[in-house]
């Protein structure tokens, strides 16, 4: 079989790979502690899941449902957004349900790219902005962000870029894999950009409340609407990944483009999904402060697994897990003798970009006893 061009551009997700390795060893009757990946074990609100069990017995539940999301969904959104972001939103026109960010990334690709179009992504940011670009033929320009600057961008790079073929700039505060927590002032910096150069800011916003006391949405920079779109999602604030459901929001006409894609692509979300998520959505700041309390204590458990491997890292990092700087050149040699040696699981710093190679990613989604476990391990 001949396969697409484009498929010989993007390799397998690594932990797709590394997940079969991880199988393999299970099945061999090994316990493996896998810190890994940011998919949160803790459940959603139990209103939640009570939500979702009603409404999968309302009538009209099982159909297709609205490629733009029930009404009252969008302004659960727009209200939440509101209340925890301080930004004004138009559920009509300016929020449009998504299952999950990844697959937003791939819409906006779709929506606003061409074959040799340019798109400027942080040199170490989540992989899909990536494959997302050379999915759509379009090549990725990395931006440099500076280690010792708290992972800040290097401002002097965007003086000297030409312009005429980039479209895109995609953003993530607070910045995964770093725990970077960004700024107004950053966020202002990349609006002036985007306003000077002509170009689309994609802000993907997916870890604004975890451990992070100043969510903020690109949205509260003045004039930000007409140059950028932001991403969001239940799947870490609600500990929802798996339900896949978040949202975008920005101008009505980029929503509207980004929706001529998606339609033509899936038939609308489950309307007992939705239902759910206006539940969640209406947490009262109680689930957030219960919810990073719990991810403090693990995070302090991290702390001590990653000072019995010699590593050094920020204690004031935002988001789902903690980066760390490895004792050695190549973490390769170092994750590969922890999952054969020791059964744990971590993420090398390398499948965000290069500059992550002396790096460890470590995920917050196990119970503290497991991380004592896996301290004992060690
Ligand atoms: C930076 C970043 N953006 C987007 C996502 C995707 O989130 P979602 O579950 O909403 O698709 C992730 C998931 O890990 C992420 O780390």
């Amino acid at each position: 079989m001949h396969i697409a061009n484009r498929l010989k551009e993007v390799q397998e997700y690594y932990f797709s790979a590394k997940l079969r390795e991880i199988r393999a060893l299970e099945k061999g009757g090994k316990d493996v502690i896998n810190l890994g990946i940011g998919s949160p074990d803790l459940l959603p609100p139990s209103r939640v899941i009570e939500k979702l069990k009603i409404g999968s017995n309302l009538r009209g539940a099982n159909q297709y449902q609205s490629y733009q999301g029930l009404p009252a969904f969008r302004q659960a959104i727009a209200e939440f957004s509101r209340n925890h972001l301080d930004i004004v939103l138009n559920p009509e026109h300016e929020i449009l349900p998504l299952m999950g960010s990844k697959e937003g990334i791939a819409h906006i690709s779709l929506a606003y790219l061409n074959k040799g179009d340019q798109v400027l992504i942080p040199e170490l940011g989540y992989p899909a902005y990536t494959s997302a670009t050379k999915m759509v033929e379009a090549e990725p320009i990395y931006y440099p962000l500076i280690e010792s600057d708290d992972w800040c961008p290097d401002w002097k790079f965007f003086d000297q870029l030409d312009y005429s073929k980039i479209k895109l700039l995609y953003l993530n505060y607070p910045h995964m894999p770093t725990g970077a927590r960004g700024s107004q002032k950053i966020l202002g910096k990349f609006v002036r950009i985007a306003q000077k150069y002509e170009l689309l800011l994609i802000h993907d916003n997916p870890y604004s409340f975890i451990l992070n006391d100043q969510p903020q949405s690109i949205f509260s920079v003045k004039g930000s609407k007409n140059c950028a779109l932001e991403l969001n999602s239940l799947s870490k604030s609600f500990n929802m990944s798996g339900w896949r459901v978040g949202w975008l929001s920005g101008a009505a006409e980029n929503i509207k483009n980004v929706l001529r894609i998606k339609s033509n692509f899936d038939s609308g979300m489950y309307q007992p999904i939705q239902r759910a998520a206006i539940s969640a959505l209406q947490q009262d700041e109680k689930w957030f402060e219960q919810l990073n309390l719990t991810y403090k204590i693990r995070r302090n458990c991290v702390f001590r697994l990653l000072d019995k491997l010699n590593c050094t890292y920020r204690k004031a990092q935002s988001g789902l897990f903690v980066w760390a700087q490895a004792p050695v050149m190549d973490v390769d040699v170092l994750v590969d003798d922890l999952l054969v040696n020791k059964h744990i699981f971590i993420t090398p710093g390398h499948i965000f970009g290069a500059k992550g190679r002396r790096y460890l990613r470590v995920s917050l989604c196990a119970p503290a006893e497991v991380f004592e476990q896996a301290i004992l391990r060690l």
